[in-house]
C-alpha cells in the first residue's frame, strides 16, 4: 500500500506516509510546564508513525491558553522536550513541535491578569480552559504594532528552541481559530493598519513570520496548518472572502519551498458524509500548492489509501486513532482490530488515558 511506502518530507526521511496529528494531551501538570518522562513514554510509544507531530506548544507566556501545556519559551522547557526527542529519536522516528499562540482563545486566568492579545477587541464567545474548568472568553485586547513584531520575534525564538531541543522541525499553528487564523478571518480583524482589511494585510503575520524565520532556519524543516473550511466554532466564521483568502494564503506559500502543508480537517456535525468536505478541500487547494500536502480528519487505512492513490494528498494525519491504538501504523499493516479511544481522559494528569492503550497482543 501506498501508505506504507516512504517518503522524502523535503530532505527529511519518513519510513511511511502515516502521520500523529497534533493533540493537546495537557499533561504536564507542573508550574514550569516543561514536558515530562511520561510525555516522553507516550510519544515514543507512537514512533512507528512516519512523523508525529506534538501537541500544541505555547511559544510565549502570552500565547497561552490552557493549563498543563508543555511550552518551548524558557531553558528548562526545551530541556524537558530534548528527552521527549530522544525517546523518539532512539525508536527511529521523527518529530515536528506545533508552535502555538492561542491569541484570543484564552483568558486572564492564564495571563497574569493581562488581557489576551488578538487582532482586534472582540470577544470570540469561545471557552478558555482553567484549572477550574471551562469559563467564558472575555473581549481581547488589539494588539499595538510592537506586541505584533514581539510576537514574530516570539515565534522565531520558538523554532530556535525547537531546534535547539533536537526536533526534525516545526509546524506554524495557524489553524483552528487561534492567532493566525484570527488574523486571516474577518469576523475577528477589524484592523485599519497593515494587517487588516485587504486579504494581503489579513495574511500578513504568517508571512513576516515565515520571512523572520528563514533568516535563521531552514524553511524545509518547516510545516504549516491552515484550517480554510472552520466555521462556527472557536469564533471563526466563514465569509464571502474566507476561500479566496485561503487561495491568496497557499499560493503565496509556493515560495517559500516548506516542509509541507498541513490542512485540518472540519466537519459539521449534522453532515452526512463528512469525508466529501475533507476530500472536496484537499482537491481544491491540491491544484493551488506545489509542495507536499498532508491532509486530515477522520480518515481510516482505507479511505487514508484511497486519497494517496487518488494524488489528493502525499500524506495523511490521524488524530483520535493514535490516541487509542500507540501501534496504529502495526494494526494498518496487520489489518487488525482497534483499540477505542475514551473522551474522558483526552484532558488531564497521569497516565491513565494516555500511556497505558495496549498494543495489539496476538493470539497464540
Ligand atoms: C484531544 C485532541 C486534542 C487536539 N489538539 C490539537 C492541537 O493541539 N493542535 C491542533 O492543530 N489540532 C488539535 N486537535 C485536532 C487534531 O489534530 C485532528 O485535526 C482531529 O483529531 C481530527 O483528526 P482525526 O479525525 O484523525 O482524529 C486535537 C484533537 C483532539 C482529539
Amino acid at each position: 500500500m501506498k501508505l506504507f511506502e516512504t517518503y522524502d518530507l523535503n530532505g527529511l526521511p519518513l519510513k511511511n506516509r502515516i502521520v500523529m496529528a497534533p493533540m493537546t494531551r495537557s499533561r504536564a501538570d507542573n508550574a514550569e510546564h516543561v514536558a515530562t518522562p511520561l510525555i516522553a513514554e507516550y510519544y515514543s510509544q507512537r514512533a512507528s508513525a512516519g512523523l508525529i507531530i506534538s501537541e500544541g506548544t505555547h511559544i510565549s507566556p502570552m500565547g497561552i491558553g490552557s493549563i498543563n501545556i508543555p511550552d518551548i519559551y524558557s531553558k528548562e522547557q526545551i530541556e524537558g522536550w530534548k528527552i521527549v526527542t530522544d525517546a523518539v529519536h532512539q525508536k527511529g522516528g521523527k518529530i515536528f513541535a506545533q508552535l502555538w499562540h492561542v491569541g484570543r482563545i484564552s483568558h486572564p486566568d492564564l495571563l497574569n491578569g493581562l488581557l489576551p492579545l488578538a487582532p482586534s477587541a472582540i470577544n470570540p464567545n469561545f471557552k478558555a480552559f482553567l484549572k477550574k474548568g471551562f469559563v467564558d472568553t472575555v473581549t481581547p485586547k488589539a494588539m499595538s504594532s510592537a506586541e505584533i513584531k514581539s510576537t514574530i520575534k516570539d515565534f522565531v525564538k520558538a523554532a530556535q528552541n525547537a531546534f535547539e531541543a533536537n526536533f526534525d522541525g516545526v509546524e506554524l499553528h495557524a489553524a483552528n481559530g487561534y492567532l493566525f487564523h484570527q488574523f486571516f478571518a474577518k469576523c475577528a480583524n477589524d484592523r485599519t493598519d497593515e494587517y487588516g482589511g485587504s486579504i494581503e494585510n489579513r495574511a500578513r503575520l504568517l508571512f513576516d513570520v515565515l520571512d523572520e524565520l528563514k533568516k535563521v532556519v531552514d524553511l524545509k524543516k518547516v510545516g504549516v496548518r491552515l484550517s480554510p473550511s472552520m466555521d462556527h466554532t472557536f469564533g471563526i466564521n466563514v465569509d464571502e472572502e474566507t476561500i479566496p483568502t485561503f487561495e491568496y494564503i497557499v499560493k503565496n506559500l509556493n515560495d517559500y519551498n516548506l516542509a509541507y502543508l498541513h490542512l485540518s480537517g472540519f466537519t459539521l456535525a449534522e453532515e452526512t458524509n463528512p469525508m466529501n468536505r475533507v476530500i472536496e478541500t484537499a482537491k481544491h487547494f491540491r491544484k493551488l500548492y506545489e509542495g507536499t500536502l498532508m491532509i486530515n480528519k477522520g480518515f481510516d487505512k482505507e479511505t487514508a489509501e484511497k486519497a494517496i492513490e487518488d494524488n489528493v494528498a502525499d500524506l495523511i494525519s490521524f488524530g483520535e486513532l493514535f490516541i487509542a491504538n500507540p501501534d496504529l501504523v502495526e494494526r494498518f499493516i496487520g489489518t487488525l482490530p482497534m483499540n477505542k479511544a475514551d473522551r474522558n481522559t483526552y484532558y488531564g494528569i497521569g497516565p491513565i488515558g494516555y500511556t497505558d492503550y495496549p498494543l495489539y497482543q496476538m493470539k497464540v
